[in-house]
């Protein structure tokens, strides 16, 4: 099993960081094991009945189908989760939001023990889920706009035991809300519409585009999440939004102009890459 991994590996044609990793996913998947299983059988023969799966497997990866989407699973910061194509793949660069997020939470919930956080546009549930966990007084309210994604993220609430602290709700960006929030935190559409065709297949040929097309300019969203928010926010509320690399300028403009007695920053990634902005009342 250690060669069906190996070839894997090695195949060309395979736009992936880390194919060592997706081998072993799929050979886990199409074994029915998980990864300490696997590493235990790693010796051992490829079971005659299951070279075909591994191989069908593979060859739905290199058509360019994403791994989480042929396995059903995704990791996301120390939970798991349910994926189909019924939400984008959550991604690891959107972890930084969720470590921001609790470091404000545990300063915060000092001065105001029941706080409210909100995510918008939640897709399978990945922010608010792993805020979740990590949040126990927290009341946590995540939106969406499409409901195929809000009943994906209630199965992945109910699967992690945490479905009684999580209340979703449908509708357009903050409009479904009925409570002021605390913290508001966002992964929403930030791609240029004119972008769509460049990026990869893995991306173009199944991922929902409405969940990650942000129009012209790619802030369509952006702009009017940051419009309609100042009503629905306590006075020393925080907003959290993930952004793409180059779009920190504008994003700083925009929430200026929305809030312009607050505090603004956009904070980098691991690769040095602007990637969340923070907005604090
Ligand atoms: C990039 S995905 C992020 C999903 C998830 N938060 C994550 O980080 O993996 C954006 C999500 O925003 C949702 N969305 C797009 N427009 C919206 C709107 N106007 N109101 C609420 N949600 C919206 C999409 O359905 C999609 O699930």
């Amino acid at each position: 099993m250690r060669c069906a991994v190996k070839h894997f590996a090695a195949l060309p044609n395979l736009e992936t960081a880390n194919p060592q990793m997706e081998a072993e996913l799929l050979l886990q998947h199409a074994l029915g094991l998980d990864r300490t299983q696997l590493y235990q059988r790693l010796r051992d023969e490829m079971p005659p009945d299951k070279k075909e799966t591994y191989h069908d497997l593979i060859w739905r990866r290199l058509c360019g189908e994403p791994t989480p989407y042929i396995t059903g699973r995704a990791a996301f910061y120390d939970i798991e989760l349910a994926v189909t194509p019924a939400a984008a793949i959550p991604r690891p660069e959107t972890e930084l939001l969720v470590e921001t997020a609790l470091a404000l939470a545990d300063k915060r919930i000092q001065d105001t023990p029941s706080l409210t956080v909100v995510d918008v546009g939640t897709g399978c549930g990945a922010i608010a889920l792993a805020l979740a966990a990590h949040l126990p007084s927290a009341q946590i309210i995540a939106t969406d706009i499409s409901s195929e994604a809000l009943a994906l993220a209630q199965g992945n609430a109910e699967r992690l035991g945490l479905a009684s602290r999580v209340h979703f709700l449908r509708g357009d960006l903050l409009e479904p809300l009925e409570q002021p929030a605390d913290i508001v935190v966002a992964n929403l559409p930030y791609v240029r519409s004119a972008e769509w065709e460049r990026l990869p297949v893995e991306i173009r040929c199944y991922e929902p585009r409405e969940a990650l097309d942000g129009g012209p300019d790619g802030l369509r969203i952006i702009e009017r999440l940051l419009r309609g928010a100042p009503p629905v926010l306590r006075p020393a509320a925080a907003l959290l939004l993930e952004i793409g690399f180059d779009q920190g300028p504008a994003v700083v403009a925009l929430a200026s102009d929305v809030f312009p007695k607050a505090s603004i920053e956009v904070k980098k990634d691991l690769a040095s890459l602007d990637r969340l902005l923070i907005i604090q009342l």
